[in-house]
């Protein structure tokens, strides 16, 4: 049987390459001048990781300037798991560094950093080069979420690690000049997979979730959906103070649309959303248990939810959103923890925007596979949704990436790419 994760779109490319001065079609906005650089795992030819979360990470990126398309190449992250074979969990404990860093990549205080949720940040340099690990003088003691939220106000950035064994838990603060200024331990019943997480003006808002983690289960990645857990969504406020905990349905999220407060001072979280039974379906085909002909390759099986958590009564209510299958929910970022009219989804061969307050969804289709959908904000907008959108969407072996109007939907750009790009994760726009 083959394995779904080394097939079709999921498939690594086997080299790192450069390509210069990149066929445009249509007209490349001036001012996105910058680089995407995307993430995702590419284990090396012959290597089978047992999962598709577990190859070694790769960066995409695309150079853009004044209308034109510079550059695109692609790099292995060099970490201590790719260059020395070093194993996460060895005989002498958790190595932080011996990760495959392959699942983000952002930029904070002028620092790149390519990120995965088991192990410390490796910092890249703009050409993509792999400079090393990250622990910030020594006071990252635990790994750092791949969902790090940066405060569009004040401009720190909060992230969270988790644990295998205690503290399962921890919450860290990083000032906008790049200065671990706080860690505190956040305490949750056991390990589980916290994928992301989400803040908003006065809290810090944590989704334990029962997919745990159990080293009986075997090598590789012993997670599982483990009803028994239950499934709690936490507030934390940032000012300090205990973590309230609300009961929910059980259900499973890696990713966080957005949360903020209203007007009765209630949270509103909204995620992309697994049913249990989804969840585990998925987990078989990424693992490589299931066959991979079940699923077509980049199917995504989540669906937009929200819930309202009251701290005045404790009260909780839920409801999904939309039914469509979505994922990599992304938003203007400036509107982040504060409240957001529109978010951006990617599905089957589609953009989806959702426009929350009308209710509304509206979808570009795209003729592809398409990848995360990353929000850049026009100069000087002021509507939340002026800007655009790029995603690298990849039909058979032929990769492009997308620049959409972000209001309307529709195509603006496309750049033709000298490789296809295997279905990844998540990918960040760093202006000049
Ligand atoms: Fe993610």
């Amino acid at each position: 049987m083959e394995k779904a994760y080394l097939t079709g779109n999921l498939a690594p490319v086997p080299d790192e390459i450069d390509a210069y001065d990149l066929p445009v079609e249509g007209a490349l906005p001036p001012e996105l001048t910058g680089r995407y650089f995307r993430n995702g795992p590419n284990p090396r030819p012959g290597e089978d990781p047992g999962h598709w979360f577990g190859g070694h990470g790769m960066l995409h990126g695309i150079r853009l300037r004044d209308g034109r398309a510079e550059w695109y190449r692609n790099r292995w992250v060099k970490t201590k798991a790719f260059t020395d074979g070093a194993d996460l969990v060895g005989e002498k404990g958790v190595d932080l560094a011996a990760t495959q860093a392959n699942t983000s990549v952002i930029r904070h205080d002028g620092r790149i950093f390519a990120l995965i949720e088991v192990g410390l940040p490796y910092e890249m340099t703009p050409e993509l080069d792999t400079v090393g690990p990250v622990d910030f003088q020594g006071k990252l003691a635990t790994a750092m979420t791949a969902h790090p939220k940066q405060d569009p106000i004040t401009g720190e950035l909060h992230f969270f690690g988790y644990g295998f064994f205690p503290p399962f838990l921890t919450y860290h603060r990083l000032s906008a000049g790049g200065e671990l200024v706080e860690t505190k331990e956040i305490e949750v019943p056991g390990a589980t997979m916290m994928h992301d997480f989400a803040i908003t003006e006065n809290y810090l808002v944590w989704l334990d979730l029962p997919v745990t983690f159990d080293l009986e289960r075997g090598a590789g990645m012993p997670y599982a959906f483990d009803e028994g857990y239950g499934a709690r969504i936490g507030l934390t406020p940032r000012a300090g103070g205990v973590t309230r905990w609300f009961d929910v349905d059980p259900c499973y999220a890696f990713h966080v649309g957005n949360a903020w407060e209203d007007a009765e001072g209630r949270v509103v979280l909204t995620a992309a959303r697994y049913t249990p039974k989804v969840f585990a379906d998925l987990w078989e085909h990424i693992s490589g248990r299931a066959d991979a002909a079940r699923h077509a390759a980049g199917t995504v099986s989540a669906s937009l939810y929200s819930w309202t958590l009251d701290p005045a009564t404790g009260k909780v209510s839920e409801e999904p959103l939309d039914d469509r299958d979505v994922e990599f929910p992304t938003l203007n970022e400036q509107r982040l923890g504060l409240g957001s009219r529109y978010l951006y989804t990617v599905g089957d061969r589609q953009i989806v925007k959702y426009d929350h307050q009308s209710g509304a969804a509206s979808a570009l289709a795209t003729g592809g596979a398409t990848g995360e959908a990353v929000f850049v904000p026009a100069e000087g907008a002021r509507a939340e949704d002026k800007g655009w959108l790029l995603s690298i969407v990849t039909s058979g072996e032929a990769s492009r990436l997308l620049v959409a109007d972000a209001r309307d939907l529709s195509e603006v750009a496309s750049v033709r790419l000298p490789r296809r790009v295997p279905a990844g994760f998540h990918g960040s726009w760093l202006e000049d």
